[in-house]
C-alpha cells in the first residue's frame, strides 16, 4: 500500500489581502462595491460592533481604536486598508496614514461634491452621524464643494444603531422623522453619508420620493481602492482564497453572521475580536506593516 501524501501546510495567499473596517456592518455596503471591483482579492474585515456608534464618540477615542484595528489588519496580511466608515475617516485618517506609511489607506467622505455638482435645485441634504458634522475635516469638505449651494446637514441619531441591529420599525421611524425637515427644505439630493445608511436605502427612498437623488460612495471608493492596486498590490488571478471574506466582530460573531445572511445573503462565518495588540507609536510603524 502506498502511504497516503502527507497533508501540505496551507500555503500562504499569493494575492492582495485588503483590510476593511467599521464601527460594524455598515462597512459590508462598502465591501460589496470592494468586492465587485477588486474579485480576485481577499478581504478581511472588522465589525467593531461592540463599540458601536462611532458617531456617539470622540475624535481621540476613534483615533485610538482605529489605530488598534488598523494594526490588527496589517497583522492578518492586509497591504492595504479601506476605513469603510464616514466617522472613523473624520477623526483618524491622518493619524492612521502618519502610523502606517507604507500601507495605502482609503476612506470613506460624505459625497457633498458629485451631491453639488449633479444637483439641479442646488439644494442639497447631508444625512451623517453627529462626529462626522462635528469634524474639522467634515467643515473643509463643506468649505470646498458647498459653495453654489444650499446644503442641509443633518446628524441622524440613532440611526446607525437601529440599523445595526435590522429593527427595521425604528428605522423606519427614524427615517420618516429625519426626511421630514430634508423634504421641507426641497432638497433634490440626498448625500447618505454614513455608510450604515445604504442599508436603509429603500425606506430613505419612499420616504424622500422619487424625485430625490441619493448619494452614495461606495463604488467611488472602490473605483478609487482598484486604481490604487497594481505592481506589488496586484491580486493573482485564481489564487483559491481570491474573493473570500474573513470576518471579524468585537460583539457576538452570530449577530455579524446572521446580518450578512439577512441583508446580503452571505453565508460567512465570523470570528471574535478578543483584546487587541495596543496601537503603535506613531514613530514605530514598519515592524507590522510588513506582517505576511
Ligand atoms: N458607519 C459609520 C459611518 O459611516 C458610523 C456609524 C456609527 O455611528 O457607528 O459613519
Amino acid at each position: 500500500m502506498p502511504e497516503p501524501p502527507a497533508a501540505r501546510p496551507p500555503e500562504p495567499f499569493a494575492g492582495l489581502t485588503v483590510g476593511v473596517f467599521d464601527s460594524g456592518v455598515g462597512g459590508l455596503s462598502v465591501l460589496t462595491a470592494l468586492r465587485e471591483h477588486l474579485p480576485q482579492a481577499r478581504w478581511v474585515y472588522v465589525a467593531d460592533s461592540a463599540n458601536a456608534p462611532y458617531g456617539e464618540r470622540d475624535e481621540a477615542w476613534l483615533q485610538q481604536r482605529c489605530l488598534q484595528l488598523s494594526h490588527f489588519l496589517c497583522l492578518q496580511g492586509a497591504k492595504l486598508l479601506v476605513v469603510a466608515c464616514n466617522t472613523a475617516t473624520a477623526a483618524a485618517l491622518p493619524a492612521l496614514r502618519q502610523a502606517f506609511p507604507e500601507v495605502p489607506i482609503v476612506g470613506v467622505e460624505p459625497g457633498i461634491k458629485p451631491a453639488v455638482l449633479q444637483s439641479n435645485s442646488k439644494r442639497v441634504g447631508v444625512w451623517a452621524t453627529g462626529a462626522t458634522l462635528r469634524s474639522p475635516r467634515w467643515a473643509a469638505l463643506l468649505a470646498e464643494h458647498g459653495p453654489g449651494a444650499q446644503v442641509y446637514a443633518q446628524a441622524c441619531k440613532g440611526l446607525a444603531w437601529a440599523i445595526e441591529q435590522g429593527d427595521i420599525s425604528a428605522i423606519q421611524a427614524l427615517v420618516k422623522q429625519y426626511a421630514l425637515p430634508m423634504r421641507q427644505a426641497r432638497v433634490d439630493s440626498l448625500v447618505l453619508g454614513c455608510t450604515h445608511y445604504a442599508f436603509a436605502r429603500p425606506w430613505i427612498e419612499e420616504a424622500m420620493g422619487a424625485e430625490v437623488t441619493l448619494i452614495a460612495t461606495a463604488a467611488a471608493v472602490a473605483r478609487r481602492v482598484a486604481s490604487l492596486v497594481g505592481g506589488p498590490l496586484l491580486p493573482t488571478a485564481g489564487t483559491p482564497e481570491g474573493g473570500a471574506v474573513q470576518m471579524w466582530t468585537s460583539a457576538a460573531p452570530a449577530q455579524l453572521e446572521a446580518f450578512a445572511q439577512r441583508w446580503l445573503g452571505w453565508a460567512v462565518s465570523a470570528r471574535p475580536l478578543g483584546g487587541l495588540p495596543p496601537p503603535l507609536e506613531a514613530t514605530q510603524p514598519a515592524s507590522t506593516t510588513r506582517a505576511p
